[in-house]
């Protein structure tokens, strides 16, 4: 597999939630591109990013945390293209799949058909006796639809991922930290690398984001320039 679509944020202009927000309706609600063609890219460039990991010669065991909302779909987007290259995928989810909607439930189903491991999260201590530590886990529990504090089982786990001390793919902003200020304001995930959707957002260039963010990295996702204004 490759992929040309993810690059260095480099020189690019950060953006605010609320500008990233009304850059995704413009896409949708004024250029017809369906937001899931937008989700689906940016679970193939999460999963392209995954695949430059260790062990590069042999299929890789990798953990994908899905949350409720589309961050969540993101990931699942990115455990069915990864399982379909053959890698070991265990998709765990902060809610019960029945709380899964819209794109996210529509990303969700081919990894039924493809018996993609699922696993609905109940307690640490249960994952971890039935999950090994995986070589790779990507971060899909929140985006920039984060609000307020952590309420459960975020904060479990993130604790949880961050123990692993493997290394670990944030899918747009590592959960846990504000995607405009840069703030962590209880805990958040350490990221290895964030691959970020379309724009870096301004919180995940704050000096004080960097133990957090790890290496970012901007996926093009589709949007077409001119739905940012710029
Ligand atoms: N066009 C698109 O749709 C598109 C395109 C590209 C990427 N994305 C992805 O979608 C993300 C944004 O999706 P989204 O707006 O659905 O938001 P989100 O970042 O997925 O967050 C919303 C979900 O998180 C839960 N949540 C929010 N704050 C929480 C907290 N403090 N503690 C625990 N749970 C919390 C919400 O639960 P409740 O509903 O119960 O509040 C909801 O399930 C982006 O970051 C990006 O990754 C979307």
């Amino acid at each position: 597999m490759s992929f040309s679509h993810v690059t260095s944020a480099e020189g690019l202009r950060p953006v605010s939630v609320k500008e990233m927000r009304r850059i995704d309706r413009t896409a949708i609600e004024r250029y017809k591109i369906p937001g899931l063609i937008l989700m689906d890219h940016a679970g193939r460039a999460v999963a392209s990013v995954v695949e430059r990991f260790r062990p590069r010669t042999r299929k890789k065991a990798v953990s994908v945390f899905c949350g409720g909302g589309n961050n969540g779909g993101d990931g699942f987007a990115a455990a069915r293209y990864l399982a379909l290259q053959g890698h070991r995928v265990t998709v765990v989810t902060a809610v019960p799949l029945d709380r899964t909607s819209g794109d996210a439930a529509t990303e969700l189903a081919p990894l039924r058909e493809l018996k993609v491991p699922l696993i609905v999260f109940k307690s640490s201590q249960k994952l971890l006796e039935s999950l090994d530590r995986p070589h790779v886990v990507v971060d899909a529990l929140l985006g920039t639809g984060a609000q307020g504090p952590l309420r459960p089982p975020y904060r479990e786990l993130i604790d949880l991922m961050n123990g692993w001390k493997c290394p670990v793919v944030a899918a747009d902003v590592p959960s846990g930290l504000d995607a405009d200020t840069g703030e962590v304001p209880e805990t958040a995930v350490r990221a290895r690398v964030t691959v970020t959707m379309g724009y870096p957002k301004k919180g995940l260039v704050a000096r004080r984001a960097r133990r957090w963010v790890g290496r970012l990295l901007v996926a093009d996702i589709g949007f077409p320039q001119i739905a940012s204004g710029r």
